[in-house]
């Protein structure tokens, strides 16, 4: 495969994202994540907190109108979703395999891996592994979430951010209350934080400036996780996931949206350098948020070798337009922010060298929160 050309000798891909080769599978599977043996994973956070003495609500309107909007969207992860929903886990891993050959399952070439030996019984435990796992990584971002969003209320220096920002800490903090309930009580098991999710939420919460914050958790991550939650509401046959999902999509289309009207003023204010090393930033992020979906602890758990699993992935038919869908708010959004077409355009190119380029003139998030803008978005009871 080609090695990306870095046109800045500042920034090579090794310093950015620690590999030369972006598309390189085998490097992609060597970073599995694992949890530390006291439980506990502590990131310095250099962020200074910042007082504001200028307490005028709705300087910035906008904001403002996200607030308002955010306070009236609160729902009760307890109460509103229908928890009694019975979830038969197997049935549904063994219905998408009756449904035929898709994903790892439908390489071409297996030969010499350890999967080529798999029939019905390992396909259908690998399915339900995927959904562990699946849901896992969508709780430990919204943790990464609540963590980042906490922080942005004592860092940023505006008060109608702050204000924003404390609807969204609360919103994340029902995110992974529900994705959790979800997992204990639905599903078969629980995974730790995907090695390259947890690379970029560290990155994210130790940069010491405030806006970099929004970049990465905003923008980036919960951009992806839009797109993501967006593609499991479509396929869900199960009536309580699709519930889950919906819900918390509604306050996932605020979140990016806070991200990009924040950044949007900000950004007016750097200078090339500066909005260069957001560039770098956004394109390490994006990097780390597609490595991310390849799974590599469920295989690694299943004790498939990590070789085995790499040359099988990367076959997959559908692997490259999944991770192309993931981008369709996060492009267009870096759009919207300047960031695709700042100094050289070195960011056009990075993402076209992904594949991903082609998203750019998609829906921008305010788009899609404006169409919501009727007060509720979200249909309650809906299954
Ligand atoms: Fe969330
Ligand atoms: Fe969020």
């Amino acid at each position: 495969m080609a090695i990306i050309e870095n046109s800045d000798p500042r920034a090579s891909n090794i310093e950015l994202i620690g590999r030369d080769n972006i598309n390189d599978f085998e490097e992609i599977f060597q970073v599995v994540g694992r949890e530390e043996e006291n439980g506990r994973h502590l990131v310095p956070d250099h962020c200074p907190a910042e007082f504001t003495w200028d307490y005028e609500k709705g300087a910035r309107p906008k904001l403002d109108k996200l607030y308002e909007k955010a306070k009236n969207a609160q729902w009760n992860g307890s109460t509103d979703l229908a928890w009694d929903t019975n979830v038969d886990q197997e049935y549904l891993a063994k219905m998408a395999y009756d449904e035929g050959a898709t994903g790892p399952m439908a390489a071409p070439d297996m030969t010499g891996t350890v999967l080529a030996t798999w029939g019905e019984k390992e396909w259908v435990a690998l399915n339900m592994e995927y959904q562990n796992w699946m849901l896992s990584q969508f709780m430990h971002g919204e943790q990464g979430a609540l963590l980042c969003t906490a922080k942005i209320v004592e860092t940023v220096p505006w008060i109608d951010a702050k204000y924003y920002a404390s609807t969204q800490v609360m919103d994340e903090a029902r995110h992974v209350e529900v994705f959790s309930r979800y997992l204990d009580t639905k599903l078969s098991g629980h995974y730790q934080m995907n090695g390259h999710l947890g690379l970029l939420l560290d990155d994210i919460v130790s940069d010491s400036r405030w806006d970099m914050t929004y970049l990465g958790m905003q923008i980036m991550v919960e951009g992806l996780a839009l797109a993501a939650f967006g593609l499991m509401h479509q396929t869900t046959k199960e009536p309580l996931l699709k519930q889950l999902l919906r819900y918390v999509m509604a306050d996932e289309a605020r979140h990016v949206a806070f991200g990009v009207l924040s950044l949007q003023e900000l950004y007016l204010e750097l200078n090339a350098a500066e909005i260069r090393e957001r560039q770098e930033f956004a394109f390490e992020a994006a990097v780390r948020m597609r490595d991310r979906m390849a799974g590599q602890e469920i295989y690694d758990r299943l004790g498939v070798p990590l070789k085995d699993a790499a040359k099988v992935m990367s076959q997959d038919p559908g692997r490259l337009d999944f991770q192309a869908l993931l981008f369709g708010k996060i492009v267009p959004n870096c759009k919207k922010l300047g960031l695709l077409d700042a100094g050289d355009g070195w960011l056009r190119e990075k993402f076209t060298e992904m594949g991903v380029i082609a998203f750019e003139d998609f829906e921008d998030t305010e788009a899609e929160v404006d169409m919501e803008a009727d007060g509720s978005p979200v249909e309650r009871n809906l299954v």
